[in-house]
């Protein structure tokens, strides 16, 4: 049995919060072993999206390695990238615990954690000592005090520090647990936010550094239009779709009053799979090949994961499947990526 295997038993004893520190503590530890093997990628799974090079199109989504603490770990575990945070320009706690709830019998996480973060300058000083090799994105969201107005300030201050230690940028204005954060999303405020945003982006001579958007799956369908329509004028880069879901009709009863129960937060893992691939194809389909898209939500194995590429998705990441299969998911999709013709 691998470690994971082992230790599964009693994570899964543990608050969700508690044994995601202890993992993170475990795995801290193991950072510093200084001959961590390097990770080999079948060649079949390298790709170029974003004008950056992948060793594979699967990564760790954001949310996980919030604080970019365990980069060395994801590396050696095979991710072709990871998306750390969100970061907030300042330190915040997030919301009150309990706020992270797992239902392992269908594969399921609700979070209302509302950005827990160390803040952009303590998580930017950790990101010098990044690893080579592995391309690393920063996810960026606002304070929970700051206005909604005023959330471009926000923004702005995050991205002057993380942009110049990370190989790709992803504005977060789709989770559910920051008030008001997701009517960012709307176009007359994402317009003068990505105008915002691509305006520093020059001033700070990188330009050539990715810009993306992550979505929610709660839109509705002339919305993601208007969306797709909006970040397209604004010559952002890319996609990320989906962050996780309000909409508690993805689980079935009796499980949906046990999380309904459980209060407010979004949904991710396997109930999300369906609604987030419909959502993807939508905007696949209004995007017409104009800008590469990143699939995120409730994939879980090989063929997930080749099903989001074969709709068209350059890249693909996964968080809350990792938690229940363990890390050996990553190699596992690996080889089934490989093992499928196609996906050459
Ligand atoms: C506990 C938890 C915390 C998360 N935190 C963030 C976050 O800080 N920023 C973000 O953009 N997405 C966050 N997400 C969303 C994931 O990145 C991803 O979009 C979502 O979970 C759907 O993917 P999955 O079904 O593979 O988990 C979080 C998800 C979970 C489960």
């Amino acid at each position: 049995m691998d470690l994971y295997g082992a230790l599964r038993p009693l994570l899964f004893r543990l608050d969700p919060e508690t044994a995601h520190n202890l993992a993170f503590w475990l795995g801290a530890r193991a950072c510093a072993w200084p001959r961590w093997p390097e990770p080999e990628h079948p060649s079949a799974l390298r790709r170029s999206a974003l004008g950056l090079d992948f060793p594979s199109p699967l990564g760790l989504a954001a949310g996980l390695d919030k604080g970019a603490t365990l980069l060395p770990v994801w590396k050696y575990l095979g991710f072709g990238h990871v998306e750390i945070g969100t970061v907030t320009p300042r330190p915040q706690p997030g919301n009150p615990k309990p706020r992270l709830f797992r239902f392992p019998e269908a594969g399921l996480i609700l979070n209302r954690m509302g950005f827990n973060s160390e803040g952009a300058e303590v998580v930017a000083a950790r990101l010098r000592h990044r690893p080579t090799g592995l391309v690393v994105g920063g996810n960026l969201g606002k304070n929970k005090e700051t206005p909604e107005a005023q959330a471009l300030d926000d923004y702005r201050a995050a991205y002057r520090l993380i942009a110049p230690e990370v190989d790709y940028i992803a504005l977060n204005v789709s989770s559910p647990n920051t008030p008001g954060l997701r009517n960012l999303q709307a176009p007359e405020a994402l317009k003068p936010l990505l105008a915002g945003m691509l305006e520093l982006r020059k001033e700070m001579g990188l330009e050539r550094q990715p810009l993306l958007l992550k979505l929610a799956p709660d839109l509705a369908e002339e919305d993601l239009d208007a969306i797709v329509d909006v970040a397209v004028a604004a010559g952002i880069s890319g996609l990320i779709a989906t962050n996780t879901t309000l909409d508690r009709s993805v689980v079935d009863e009796p499980l949906r009053a046990l999380v309904e129960s459980k209060g407010a937060g979004g949904l991710s893992g396997a109930p999300l799979k369906a609604k987030a691939r419909q959502v993807r194809q939508r905007i696949l389909t209004a995007l017409r090949g104009r800008l590469p898209l990143v699939a995120c939500g409730g994939l879980g194995s090989a063929q997930d994961v080749q099903g989001a590429l074969e709709d068209g998705a350059a890249l693909a990441q996964i968080y809350s499947a990792l938690i229940f299969e363990g890390p050996n998911l990553v190699d596992r999709i690996h080889r089934g990526l490989a093992s499928n013709p196609s996906s050459h």
